[in-house]
């Protein structure tokens, strides 16, 4: 923690990145690991953009379940605050994230790359009508899946799915921050899914000190300058002064 403090204090350009497990402790499940999210849903079919054309059901079935009424309840915990008020100092290039929920802006952060996507409008495919969360729930009580209230064409939420291409322009983005910071930080990421979890690595190979935030061992481990195994929000309220 002390290290970590130190590593803060001395860089020049630091990037977050991070996963699912920042948000844990706001209430939002994991998607791998024993309460996993992926554990209850196969994500071969509830997150894989062929199923999901072949029968979006499962999906929206999933949504309703599982995911509307926790995301709708989350509220930024102090792994989010602690990373707003570094970007707020100044010190803080850009929080590079996996996560779909939003609390990142919640907390106040502005430059957060949303790599893949995020929940709070649902799109059509056909006409493109953008609809919020809520009206699409209110619409899963009897139409299931729902359809676009315009053109009848098929509703999907703006979140990038296995087999779905990252946005082009974000990806970008992201590369070219991880490429040019001098310490990156990975908080509450397994790092197992590409091409997210190449940041490290990116970050690493252009000479950044690369740290990593994680309750679970992660495939990059030994490549890093310093592995914290504890809570992502009390290790970065700790190490980021009130
Ligand atoms: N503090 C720190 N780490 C935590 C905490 C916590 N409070 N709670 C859980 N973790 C760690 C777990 O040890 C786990 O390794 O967070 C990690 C979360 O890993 P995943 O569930 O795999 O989440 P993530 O890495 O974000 O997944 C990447 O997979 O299904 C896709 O699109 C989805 O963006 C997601 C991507
Ligand atoms: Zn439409």
């Amino acid at each position: 923690m002390q290290e970590l403090k130190q590593m803060i204090a001395g860089a020049g350009r630091i990037v977050a990145f991070t996963g699912a497990g920042i948000s844990a402790e706001s209430g939002i499940p994991t998607y791998r690991g024993s309460d996993g999210v992926w554990n209850k849903y196969d994500p071969n079919k509830y997150a894989n953009v062929n199923y999901f054309f072949q029968d979006p059901s499962y999906y929206w079935n999933f949504f309703k379940e599982a995911r509307y009424s926790v995301l709708k309840a989350a509220e930024p915990n102090a792994g989010h605050k602690a990373l707003a008020r570094l970007e707020h100092a100044g010190r803080l290039a850009a929080v590079i994230t996996q996560n779909i929920d939003g609390l990142h802006q919640a907390a106040g952060c502005k430059n957060v790359l949303e790599l893949h996507g995020n929940t709070r409008t649902i799109g059509c495919l056909d006409c493109g009508t953008d609809y919020g969360i809520d009206a699409v729930y209110e619409q899963l009580e009897t139409e299931l899946p729902p359809k676009c209230r315009q053109c009848g064409g098929t509703l999907k939420p703006r979140v990038v799915m296995f087999g779905e291409s990252l946005p082009v322009d974000i990806l970008e983005r992201a590369t070219e921050e991880s490429g040019r910071c001098d310490l990156f930080i990975s908080v509450g990421s397994s790092l197992v899914v590409q091409p997210a979890a190449s940041m490290p690595a990116i970050a690493k190979r252009a000479g950044a000190s690369l740290v990593i935030v994680n309750q679970d061992p992660t495939p990059l481990d030994d490549r890093a300058d310093l592995v914290i195994r504890e809570s992502a929000s009390s290790v970065l309220s700790g190490a980021v002064a009130q």
